[in-house]
């Protein structure tokens, strides 16, 4: 078991069963990040560095593949996705208030994640729901007209 960044753990033996399927063909470097990142939620560099060796690439390469696609996480996700809305109808009523506020509460900014990994925070450009504006989403579900001042109430409903 090598310890990942977080208290996450995980176990080599699970990257190699990964890589398994691809070795020798190096242009497969996407599909195994694809799923070390379903295995484990985002990429932990000790498997990025155990799939650089395995395959014989540079891991520099595969930080660069990383980075480069959007679809890719460095860094370890949290159990609850808080996406508020910062289209132009929950902009104009007061959607930035709801992201100072969630940032204040959770003491993160927009893209990260709390450390007890309870929360990531993430901006989004319209979830159509608009005529509840200002909205957020909290994995599915959904929370409209929204005032700075329920915020906390609503965070308080996750674990
Ligand atoms: S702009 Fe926020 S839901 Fe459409």
């Amino acid at each position: 078991m090598v310890e990942a960044g977080s208290d996450q753990k995980f176990d080599l033996d699970l990257v190699d069963s990964l890589v398994a399927p691809y070795l020798g063909r190096k242009e497969m470097a996407i599909p195994i990040l694809q799923a070390t990142q379903e295995q484990f939620g985002y990429l932990p560099r000790p498997a990025l560095e155990r799939i650089a060796y395995k395959m014989n690439i540079p891991v520099s390469r595969l930080f660069g593949l990383a980075t480069f696609y959007a679809q890719f996480k460095l860094q370890p996700r949290g159990r609850n996705i808080i996406r508020v809305c910062m289209g132009t109808a929950c902009h104009i009523q007061g959607g930035q208030k709801i992201g100072d506020r969630i940032q204040e509460i959770l003491e993160i900014k927009v893209g990260q994640t709390t450390p007890d990994l309870r929360f990531t925070l993430e901006e989004v450009a319209c979830i159509g729901a608009c005529a509840l504006a200002p909205v957020m989403m909290i994995n599915d579900e959904p929370f409209g007209r929204l005032t700075p001042d329920r915020i906390k109430k609503i965070l308080d409903q996750y674990s």
